[in-house]
């Protein structure tokens, strides 16, 4: 039934817990795909190490951290393939013959790689695999072939690199011409559709400070592993401003961006903004209140999930191991595929994969 459906690929570098930012920004929209969609989830490990190389065993426990957070945020691993990013040899071998078709200064003129240079003060000493990392990528998204990539709005010029890369790797190696709509690349002979970039409509929440983005770095964040009590707490932070129930308010504020993105009902929630707005005596205390039992509702069985899996990291390698030998599946297709194409075909291998 799953081969009918088209397949999309997403993930994520692990980089730790994570926070109802994720939830809204990308998970909530991957549990539901699941359903729709041919889903591979990728725990880019390898790129963890593009800044922080010195920390291998950080990097191991921040990736099995995350897929127990997959779990316990609804991601179903009978349903979905999520998979490391290093037990993916033809991530690699792909990614090298990628590095070739593109220039260099192609590669380094990508915005997100410059804003990451400046906000995590990489200077002019990181590392030659850090740009590399975006080459990677391209590899990670084509050894799956997928049709679309849901990402969030900074993630669209690594899409764009893949899309030039996946285009010009069918027109130089399969005979796709070069006029050809991107649509019909695979029916033309390519190894791969050129992907879209599925841009989410929901950006990122804003944390509790009120101002930046919800970031585990910025001490701003509602984690899911978070007590009802300490969810409680931190919204009782949010910050807005407001002097009084009778002045009215802001609804675009940070508050209402969690009444938005928590409270369920719609006509509550065009009620809280109408009052709001109108300064009828509605306290940022009541308001938050309710956004609080909204995420505690939409917490608890996160919770629950959460704790069944426990400490046990058995159960993740588990899951982990089954992802890992479906994702090499396909992706050892697509390498094959890929090699005959550049020629590259000499003999037959097969990949022995998770005899341990
Ligand atoms: N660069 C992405 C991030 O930091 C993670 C990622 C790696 C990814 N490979 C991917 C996302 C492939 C989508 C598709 O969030």
């Amino acid at each position: 039934m799953t081969a009918a459906r088209p397949r999309i690929l997403t993930g994520d570098t692990p980089t730790g817990q994570l926070h109802l930012g994720h939830w809204v920004g990308s998970v909530k929209r991957r549990v539901e795909l699941q359903d729709t969609h041919d889903c591979y989830f990728i725990l880019a490990n390898y790129h963890a190490f593009t800044t922080r190389s010195d920390k291998p065993q950080e990097i191991r426990r921040d990736t099995i951290a995350i897929v127990k957070d997959y779990l316990a945020m609804g991601i179903d691993p009978e349903k979905s393939t999520i998979f490391l990013q290093s037990e993916i040899p033809a991530i690699h071998e792909l990614a090298f013959l990628f590095a070739m078709l593109l220039p260099f200064n192609r590669v380094m003129r990508n915005p997100t790689l410059k804003t990451e240079i400046e906000t995590k003060g990489l200077g002019d000493t990181y590392s030659f695999g850090f740009p590399l990392y975006a080459v990677g990528q391209c590899a990670d998204i084509l050894a799956f072939r997928p049709v679309g990539v849901p990402v969030g709005e900074d993630q669209v010029p690594h899409l764009e690199l893949t899309r030039e890369v996946g285009r010009r790797f069918n027109q130089m190696y399969c005979g796709v011409p070069t006029d050809a709509r991107d649509e019909d690349h695979e029916k033309l002979g390519g190894v791969w559709p050129v992907p879209r970039a599925e841009v989410g409509k929901v950006g990122r929440l804003v944390g509790i400070d009120g101002k930046n983005k919800m970031s585990k770095s910025l001490g701003n964040a509602i984690f899911i592993g978070d007590t009802p009590k300490e969810v409680e707490n931190k919204v009782k932070k949010i910050f807005t401003g407001r002097q009084s129930p009778t002045e009215p308010g802001d609804t675009g504020n940070a508050l209402f961006q969690y009444v938005e993105a928590f409270i369920e009902d719609p006509e509550r929630v065009a009620e809280l903004k109408r009052r709001y707005a109108a300064g009828d005596n509605l306290g940022d205390g009541h308001v938050k209140v309710e956004v609080a039992a909204a995420i505690n509702r939409l917490l608890e069985p996160m919770r629950e999930r959460r704790a069944r899996i426990g400490d046990d990291d058995a159960v993740v390698l588990d899951i982990l191991k089954k992802g890992c030998a479906r994702a090499n599946v396909t992706a050892e297709e697509t390498l094959e595929r890929a090699r005959k194409a550049a020629g590259l075909h000499f003999f037959q291998r097969r990949l022995e994969y998770g005899t341990r």
